[in-house]
């Protein structure tokens, strides 16, 4: 265990509405955050949801008035940014949400806009607005309902071109099909996902980064299409014919243990 005044701080940020037992984002992150935790980094889970986080007005006063500091006087002013700023890591936890992230998590990334200076600079291939100081590394976690790791591509391109031009984006975690992680069928393959999620989050304090079979198990397929498009249809049908969501079909049953 490393020193406390030593060791990596990490700012988990949630954006999934859903709580407890029924977010696929809370399961994997998580377990993610566990084994941060484990190797030694100081994490904070903050749920945006709980959060007051005002959209960017584009008024730029953060960028002349005020440089460096927000207009808005809400939970991302006094607390978000702030932690944000003095973190070493920052992990955007997302519902992959029309292919892309929630609007919560939108909203957060768009108000991160002080952290950058009005200025054009080219800094190779590509005009920047230089960085006002120090700023995190990037983890990307998302979760989607659909099998295909293509559904995150659009997801991937933004985070790619926002942070992997200055060595930001340390890694993206894509974990498809999450929505039936927690059925009993996939017990066994859920728990290796788990545990790779935990493992993941060691190697990335340890080496900041995550080893291509860790990403591997994350990524597994659970089954082939015919499962969805047959076993996924029939859940949906009985939840419309019982008038019942799939959150209260879910929370009868117990979450996957790794
Ligand atoms: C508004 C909305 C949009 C969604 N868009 C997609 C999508 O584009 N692709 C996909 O595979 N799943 C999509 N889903 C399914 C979610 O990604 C999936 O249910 C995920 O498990 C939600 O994360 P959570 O359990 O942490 O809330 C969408 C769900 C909602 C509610």
């Amino acid at each position: 265990m490393k020193r406390k005044d030593t060791a990596l701080k990490i700012l988990a940020l949630n954006s999934s509405p859903r709580t407890g037992a029924l977010s696929k984002t809370a399961l994997m992150l998580g377990r993610l955050v566990e084994g941060m935790r484990e190797a030694g980094a100081l994490v904070e889970v903050v749920n945006l949801r709980e959060k007051k986080i005002k959209n960017c007005l584009g008024c730029y006063t953060c960028w002349t008035k005020t440089p460096g500091v927000c207009i808005h006087k809400d939970d991302m002013t006094r607390e978000l940014f702030p932690k944000w700023l003095e973190s070493d890591i920052a992990v955007y936890a997302t519902p992959l949400y029309h292919y892309g992230m929630t609007a919560t998590l939108k909203a957060f990334q768009e108000r991160t806009l002080p952290a950058s200076m009005p200025f054009f600079e080219i800094r190779g291939a590509r005009m920047h607005h230089p960085d006002r100081g120090k700023r995190p590394a990037i983890v990307v976690l998302s979760v989607s309902g659909m099998p295909d790791e293509a559904h995150f591509s659009a997801l991937s391109a933004h985070m790619k071109y926002c942070f992997a031009h200055d060595n930001r984006l340390l890694a993206e975690i894509y974990r498809p099909a999450a929505e039936v992680m927690t059925t009993p069928f996939f017990k066994e393959k859920a728990g290796d996902i788990l545990n790779a999620a935990t493992e993941a989050g060691r190697e990335l304090v340890r080496n900041r980064g995550i080893s291509p079979q860790t990403m591997a198990r994350i990524t597994q397929p659970l089954a082939g299409p015919e499962f969805y498009t047959e076993v996924v249809n029939v859940v949906w049908k009985s939840c419309i014919e019982e008038r019942i969501t799939p959150g209260e079909l879910e929370l009868k049953r117990e979450p996957p243990r790794g």
